[in-house]
Order: structure tokens, then sequence, then C-alpha cells
């Protein structure tokens, strides 16, 4: 399946997604765009390049975002560094329940990772702050080498330098 990507905008098809997760579901349907006007993050969303209606089938969001020092487990990040530190978060992400196991969650996952190496490289953000939904969806970022914050397991990060690494 070829995918494509765009910037949530009014005319995007959302009605109807459904990733099983009715707060994600009516986050996107109702609030994303709203909040992305207000500049709170940017949605990118994912359709099937063969689809006329070109029918959302997955989402992310991004925004800036910043952690403090003692939030980050000691190996990390080495040397000195401001507190807070500047980082990125993806705060949400999910793929249409139609189309989950089919490697899409990987595919917009790593999109949304490479978007902040991007904007690392032009404004700076040195970590990246993730926030999972609940412990299934933490494992799901554990694979791709996302560790948890000392005191809230389900507040993963990881460096850029990690994911320019692994991942570009
Ligand atoms: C989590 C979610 C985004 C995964 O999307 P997906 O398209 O089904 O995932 P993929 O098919 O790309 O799977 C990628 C890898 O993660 C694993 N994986 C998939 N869903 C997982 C989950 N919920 N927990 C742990 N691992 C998961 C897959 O087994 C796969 O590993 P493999 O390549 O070794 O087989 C999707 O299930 C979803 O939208 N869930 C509801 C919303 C949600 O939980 N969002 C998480 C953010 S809070």
């Amino acid at each position: 399946m070829q995918l494509e990507f765009a910037l949530l905008n009014e005319g995007s098809c959302i009605q109807g997604f459904d990733c099983g997760e009715a707060e994600l579901n009516s986050y996107l349907t109702d609030l994303a765009l709203l909040f992305q006007r207000r500049r709170f993050g940017v949605t990118v969303t994912f359709f099937e390049k063969s689809d006329p209606d070109k029918k959302v089938i997955g989402f992310y969001t991004l925004c800036p975002a910043c952690i403090q020092q003692d939030s980050l487990p000691e190996k990390l990040l080495t040397g000195p560094k401001p507190n807070p530190i500047p980082a990125f978060r993806i705060c949400r992400l999910a793929v249409d329940k139609c189309f989950q196991g089919k490697g899409i969650g990987q595919i917009i996952f790593v999109h949304a990772l490479k978007k902040c190496l991007d904007q690392a490289s032009q404004i700076g953000g040195s970590v990246i702050v993730i926030d999972a939904k609940d412990e299934k969806a933490k494992t799901f970022y554990e694979r791709f080498g996302f560790i948890s914050i000392p005191n809230n397991p389900l507040i993963l990060i990881q460096t850029i330098k990690y994911v320019q690494l692994h991942f570009s």
C-alpha cells in the first residue's frame, strides 16, 4: 500500500476515523484543526495514494516542548545542557482500526521522528518526548528505543542524536 501525507486542513476527510479509542477519534474529528489554528500543535494525516476520497487512515500531532534536566535518565544526555532542555513532543498518534497491524503505525511514527530531526536542524531541540496513552501504547514506543522517564512510565523520551543514528 502506498501512503501519502498532508497537513490537516479544512478539506481533510476525517469523519468516521476510528482507531478504537474514543478520545483519540474525537480529538482528530473535533479538536485537532482548532488546536492547529491556535498553534498548539501540528497534525500530519496519512491516506492511501489510490483513494480518490483521501480518507485519513492515520495521523500524528507534534508540538514544541521542554523537559527538565532531572526528568532525563542520567545516561541519556551527558555534558553541559540548559535547564529546561528544548524538545519536541509527539502528543498523539493513531491508525484506523481497519488498517492496524499492517506496518502503518511504524511508518507514521518514523515520519514524526524525521520531522523532529528536520526541525531540530533548523531551530534546535535535542530530545523527543512522547505521551503514551497506556501500557500497551508504551510498549509500541519502546520497540523503537524510547524509554520511560524516571517518575512517569507513560512519558517516554529519546534524544535527537539517537533518532538521527537509527532512523535517518
Ligand atoms: C498503536 C498503533 C498506532 C499501532 O499502529 P499499527 O499500524 O497497528 O502498528 P504497526 O502495524 O506499524 O506495528 C509496528 C510494530 O509495533 C507492534 N505494535 C503494534 N501495535 C502495538 C501496540 N498497541 N502495542 C505494542 N506493540 C504494538 C507491532 O507488532 C509491530 O511490531 P513488528 O514489526 O515486530 O511486528 C495503533 O494500534 C493505534 O492507533 N492504536 C490506538 C491508538 C493508540 O494506542 N495510539 C498510541 C499513541 S498514545
